[in-house]
């Protein structure tokens, strides 16, 4: 068996996933419940909550907690980790998967609502959550932050997400400097994912669910926070040797 296609045992964790309803949230989401652990997705919509508890239809949810919440804001994100905190007893992991894709325009093309939409508001959802979660976050547990090869590859007509997502870097390499040992902070840098169930994948291409592999070890294992690229399926076992190693 490959090391992204098991799990280790993660019950009695408290795992935060905003972001959760998406194309990867939903793997980090389906791997911390294989591994046994708690999950909290918040999203801003009813409807999106609804969309990923009917696709997750297929596993046991009796541990997953789906709240409409919106913790793209500051005040958001301290009040629902407040509420985790309250009800749970703890927030032991953090996976932030927030964002998606945005194209279309050149920079001198965009408009204000451009700029609000693709660059702050996704850093600032960002940066709330970070913020409101990581004085909280257990000792033992990882927080794992989610971008896109665009954060290193200029990809022209979608220059706010490679800018945004550079920063996300950057956020990264601060938090880990700031964190020092007591915090471990994970970036882990994405090729393309497959969309739709893995098994239509294309052979090589990274999965949702080894992304979710990924992050569950990196909660597991004692290995401190890194950047960890993941291109392709290979690269997402290398990331769990890597973590091995380390650990
Ligand atoms: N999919 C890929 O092929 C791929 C490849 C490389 C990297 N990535 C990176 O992985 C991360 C997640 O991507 P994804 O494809 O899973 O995205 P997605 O399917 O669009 O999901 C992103 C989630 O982020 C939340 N969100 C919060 N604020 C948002 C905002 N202002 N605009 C849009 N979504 C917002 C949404 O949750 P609620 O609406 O429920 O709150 C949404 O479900 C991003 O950083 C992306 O760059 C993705």
């Amino acid at each position: 068996m490959s090391d992204t296609a098991s799990h280790p045992d993660l019950s009695g964790r408290h795992v935060l996933i905003p972001g959760g309803t998406g194309t990867v949230g939903e793997g980090a989401v389906r791997a911390y419940l294989a591994a046994g652990a708690d999950v909290v997705v918040p999203s801003r919509t009813q409807a999106r909550a609804d969309e990923l508890g009917a696709r997750l239809a297929d596993v046991p949810t009796g541990r997953l907690h789906l709240v409409v919440h919106d913790y793209t804001t500051f005040a958001g994100a301290a009040g629902l980790v407040e509420t985790m905190v309250d009800r749970l007893g703890s927030v032991d992991d953090v996976v932030a998967p927030i964002g998606g894709w945005w194209w279309g325009k050149r920079l001198w093309e965009i408009d204000e609502a451009d700029w609000q939409a693709a660059f702050v508001d996704l850093a600032t959802a960002h940066m709330a959550v970070a913020r409101a979660a990581l004085p909280r976050l257990s000792r033992r547990g990882a927080y794992s932050i989610v971008v896109g090869q665009s954060a290193n590859v200029p990809v022209a007509g979608s220059g706010l997400v490679s800018m945004e997502q550079s920063a996300l870097q950057m956020l990264h390499r601060v938090l880990v400097a700031e964190a020092e040992d007591s915090r471990r902070v994970f970036l882990l840098e994405l090729g393309p994912v497959a969309s739709g169930p893995a098994t239509s994948a294309d052979p090589g291409q990274l999965t949702a669910e080894q992304v979710g592999a990924v992050v569950v070890a990196a909660s597991a294992l004692p290995a401190a926070g890194r950047h960890l690229e993941l291109p392709d399926g290979a690269g997402a076992e290398d990331a769990v040797a890597q973590l091995r190693a380390a650990a």
